[in-house]
């Protein structure tokens, strides 16, 4: 869900429904605004669909004048995305509107109160509940709004970011914050507020980032921000990275392509600062203070989402090889809801492009409660996990807008590279020597995937063949498998065909009943440990008439008489393949995708960043 406000002397509502604008790569199905002025009240407006369909709703009408206002979008998690479940909600009275992104988790018994005093509500939403608590709250004890808000919060069992507009004080919005992330923009004689700082960037470097349990009173010229407890907070203002061309295609025809291509410039970037080749060092400045306590972890467990658990399982080839490690790889979801056994001897190791997956911060709390040390590898600054975590390291990769992640997961794997050679390091698990020899071919990444992507036009030539195929079927081996894993959720994510990564050896035991004439089987087949293996099931699967297409080495010939395509790679050490070899499956499913005419950065039903359970 996304979030916007504005409070200033500017119109409102241009403002917010750009913000809108800037959240939907967050992914959503409904929207609204409020707009407050003396003269005309709250005027609420909201709409399922898209923020255009808000937009053609509004059409014109002339409060839009108002100076102050709040907007939302939202992903439904209880109830179809309709006009009645869209934000934002009103109390009772209709004096007070509310935008709100997590779960009131305790509502339905609020509700059940509330219900018997005679409130009456319109939708399903838990945010409804809070908007009449509130309400609620201020008749019966005679406070103050600002207190009144104050008291529900401390009743509130669960996760919100909310903004509140009140039609009885225009010139006021109260925002807060427990578990979903609010970003207020400080301008001169005015505020921004919003979920992440890409709606505010345009207007204003300066940025505070609300913490849990803050309150913020936000007039015109002057911010007041207290914690729950009451006791005044003194706001840290800090500067934005972000910058407005990052947000913007810059001449390709989606964000997806643009992020695929700025790969270079990314794994570049997640480097810099931290790898000395000719000494054979690396350097990283946000775990630093746990040097001495990686000698003595026993294990690291790896927890993560979607294509972040992709870049796990790629670490955990990378850190057992070079660190000699023990680590497990975990859905965040499974590990949460199980009784995982966890002692202080283990390091937990969190990935997140966002920062805010609420099943990861939940099992972020989970291990740090059972004592382990946790380390974040985030993207975004300043989001919810590099908060939650002990220590971490930025991926630095620049604002992801592609709903499915490209250049985030190469930066992840990168980061778990660099974090592999790092314990390595401080365990003595590798010479320097040999470190001089990998960091050196490392920091020749880049360049080689510029080079990978040279291959594009031969992968259209490929995604044209195979656009109407059914199923697809990815396969590799060590350290490929996870990037075959991923190229088959790029695919199925994007393009809506079903697709499936499997471990090369794996495939006689099911997959293979698959293969027919119509089925596409990418192989990722580079000169490793496990070529002459790899060589083998591409055997099996010709046999059985499946069209392969193979991922090679460049040079390769033995593959290139087997397979029907074959896209060539740089030569590089094994340990880095994964970082070229996912380049030619992001482009194959962005070509596909485009070809079936999906709307490969919003693809249906996903969201960016998943702040629900
Ligand atoms: C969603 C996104 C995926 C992402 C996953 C984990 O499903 O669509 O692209 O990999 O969440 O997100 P995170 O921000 O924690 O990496």
């Amino acid at each position: 869900c996304g979030i916007v406000g504005y409070i200033g002397y500017r119109e409102a509502y241009p403002i917010i429904i750009k913000g809108l604008h800037r959240l939907e790569y967050r992914g959503y199905d409904s929207a609204g605004v409020a707009l407050n002025d003396d003269e005309h009240g709250l005027q609420v407006f909201k709409k399922a669909g898209k923020v255009s369909d808000l937009e053609d709703h509004v059409n014109g009408a002339e409060y839009l004048k108002s100076t102050s206002g709040i907007g939302h979008t939202r992903w439904a998690t209880h109830g179809e995305p309709s006009d009645r479940n869209s934000h934002p909600h009103l109390s009772g009275n209709g004096k007070l509107s509310i935008i709100h992104n997590g779960i009131i988790e305790n509502y339905a018994s609020i509700k059940e109160t509330l219900l018997a005093k005679g409130h009456v509500f319109k939708s399903d939403t838990d945010t409804e509940v809070l908007i009449h608590f509130i309400e609620d709250i201020q008749r019966n004890t005679g406070k103050s709004l600002q207190e009144a808000v104050r008291l529900a919060l401390n009743r509130v069992v669960g996760a919100y970011a909310i903004v509140i507009a009140n039609a009885d004080q225009p010139d006021e919005l109260i925002a807060a914050r427990k578990g979903s992330p609010m970003v207020i923009g400080v301008g001169e004689g005015e505020y921004f507020i919003a979920s992440d700082a890409t709606p505010i960037v345009e207007y204003t470097q300066n940025v505070i980032y609300l913490n849990d349990n803050e309150i913020a009173y936000i007039k015109r010229d002057d911010l007041l921000v207290k914690n729950i407890d009451n006791t005044i907070q003194e706001p840290y203002i800090q500067e934005l990275e972000l910058k407005l061309e990052m947000l913007e295609k810059g001449g390709y025809d989606h964000f997806m392509m643009k992020e695929i291509y700025e790969q270079p410039r990314s794994i570049r970037d997640c480097m810099r600062g931290r790898i000395y080749p000719q000494k054979g060092l690396v350097q990283l400045g946000g775990i630093k203070d746990y040097a001495d306590k990686l000698k003595n972890i026993d294990r690291i467990i790896i927890v993560a989402c979607g294509t972040s658990w992709h870049a796990g399982l790629v670490g955990e080839y990378l850190i057992e090889e070079y660190a000699r490690v023990p680590v497990e790889v975990e859905y965040a979801s499974e590990f949460r809801y199980r009784n995982p056994i966890i002692t202080d001897k283990d390091l937990v190791i969190a990935i997140s492009q966002s920062g805010e997956t609420a099943d990861t911060m939940a099992a972020i709390e989970l291990a740090k409660e059972r004592g382990a040390t946790i380390f974040g590898i985030c993207n975004v600054v300043g989001a919810s996990i590099p908060r939650l975590t002990h220590a971490g390291v930025y991926t630095h990769a620049g604002p992801e807008i592609g709903v499915a992640s490209t250049k985030a997961f190469t930066a992840q794997v990168t980061i778990l590279t660099l974090i592999a050679f790092y314990v390595a390091q401080q365990r003595g698990t590798i010479t320097e020597a040999k470190l001089v020899e990998y960091l050196t071919e490392l920091d020749s990444i880049p360049a080689l995937v510029e080079q990978t992507l040279k291959a594009n036009e031969q992968i259209k030539i490929i995604a044209e063949r195979f656009k109407d195929s059914a199923n697809c079927l990815f396969l590799g081996r060590g350290s490929s498998f996870p990037v075959a894993l991923e190229g088959a959720l790029k695919l199925k994510e994007i393009s809506y065909i079903h697709a499936e990564g499997y471990p090369a050896a794996e495939m006689k035991h099911g997959p293979i009943a698959l293969i027919d004439a119509d089925m596409p089987v990418v192989f990722i087949a580079t000169q490793n440990s496990s070529y002459e293996k790899v060589i083998s099931n591409i055997q099996e699967v010709k046999a059985r008439g499946g069209h392969v297409i193979a991922i090679v080495s460049e040079g390769d010939t033995t593959v290139k008489d087997m397979a029907e395509y074959v896209v060539e790679i740089p030569q590089t050490a094994e340990a880095f393949v994964p970082l070229l070899a996912t380049i030619p499956l992001q482009l194959l499913a962005y070509h596909i995708a485009v070809m079936r005419g999906c709307n490969v950065d919003q693809p249906r039903n996903l969201a960016k960043s998943v702040t629900v359970e």
